[in-house]
């Protein structure tokens, strides 16, 4: 069977679907001044259009997909596409990265409709500082939803939160609390500069090392890391029930565990999160007798994948912010 692998040997059982642009938060390293409509963008793939797309990505070897905006929880046909996604033959694992609102109302269908793999992003546990970041005081609402998730035995539950000096910097001691007793893994991200939020990283980036090596003094270990692992770290604590993962994108082998492709809300395949080349699926999307197109195409373009990004030289390549293409 053909699969997806790149010029490197790397493969990519690993798919980011993007299924909205549009998001209702606003944090601040990301769309400080909430999403603006962009009336040029093609709307959003339809749910057959995802359906073809999942099963050509499949029949290449995908594993696993991430649904992911924006926010993906504004589509009212979420489920539905969770759903579609759990059919495709092939597919083991259904991941939604989310900013929580919605799951204590949704997690129950998410969960019936197949959905295995939860991320919540989190960028504090202090309600005022959660507040000023994300612009909505939904802290409390947020972190019942993921009780309940914990509840219905996801596969897994992770919370995301994204370092930034001066805003949660000192969140350390709180997170760790929350850790304690939960079987969650913490995503702590460093800051990516975007095209968007260059004056906001000067100010606020804060180095993904300086964090591990406070872990480190806390009795935190780093874990050997699985083959079939992405870019992050994971480090374990004895008394906790919690891991932590660490995602560095500025550091040197970053991109040697990329084991990902995106595609956007309206269907451009994207190589990289910050490359500047990916050639619009849709037109392969509108029936079922293109699916040996697809698999050509996609075959094809992969075979451009660059083998790092370009973010130490500041090129930031096609991405505004990360709503465009969903993290
Ligand atoms: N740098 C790092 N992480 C980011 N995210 C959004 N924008 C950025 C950025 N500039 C994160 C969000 C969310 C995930 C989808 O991506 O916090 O957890
Ligand atoms: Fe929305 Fe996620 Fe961007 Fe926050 S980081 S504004 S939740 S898309």
């Amino acid at each position: 069977m053909a699969s997806l692998i790149d010029r490197y040997g790397r493969r990519f059982p690993y798919l980011r679907l993007s299924v909205i642009e549009a998001c209702n938060f606003r944090c601040s390293y990301c769309l400080p001044k909430g999403y603006q409509a962009r009336p040029d963008l093609p709307r959003h793939l339809g749910v057959d259009e995802i359906r073809r797309l999942l099963t050509g990505f499949a029949r290449l070897g995908m594993r696993k997909v991430r649904l992911t905006g924006g926010e993906p929880s504004l589509r009212r046909d979420l489920t539905d596409i969770i759903g579609v996604a759990a059919a495709v033959p092939g597919v083991e694992k259904i991941a939604l990265t989310t900013n929580g609102v919605l799951l204590p109302q949704r997690i129950d269908d998410w969960r019936a409709a197949g959905l295995s793999h939860l991320n919540v992003s989190v960028d504090a546990l202090d309600r005022a500082r959660f507040a000023e970041i994300t612009g909505h005081d939904r802290l409390p609402h947020i972190l019942d939803g993921i009780e309940r998730a914990l509840a219905l035995g996801l596969s897994a539950v992770k919370l995301n939160a994204v370092l930034l000096r001066g805003l949660n910097d000192d969140q350390l001691p709180a997170f760790l609390d929350y850790l304690r007793d939960r079987p969650i893994s913490l995503r702590f991200i460093e800051l990516m500069q975007t095209g968007d939020n260059l004056e906001y990283f000067r100010r606020h980036h804060y180095r993904a090392e300086a964090l591990e090596d406070a872990l480190q003094t806390e009795g935190w270990g780093l874990l050997p890391r699985a083959a079939d692992a992405g870019p992050a770290r994971e480090y374990a604590h004895p008394d906790y029930r919690g891991r932590i993962g660490i995602i560095a994108p500025y550091s040197r082998d970053f991109c040697a565990g990329c084991n990902r492709l995106r595609v956007t809300s309206s269907g451009d395949l994207r190589l990289c999160l910050f490359g500047n080349v990916g050639i619009p699926l849709r037109p392969l999307l509108q029936d079922e007798d293109q699916a040996d197109e697809l698999q050509a195409a996609l075959i094809s373009q992969l075979g451009l994948k660059a083998l790092g990004h370009g973010l130490h030289e500041g090129q930031t390549g096609l991405t505004p912010h990360l709503a465009s293409i969903g993290g």
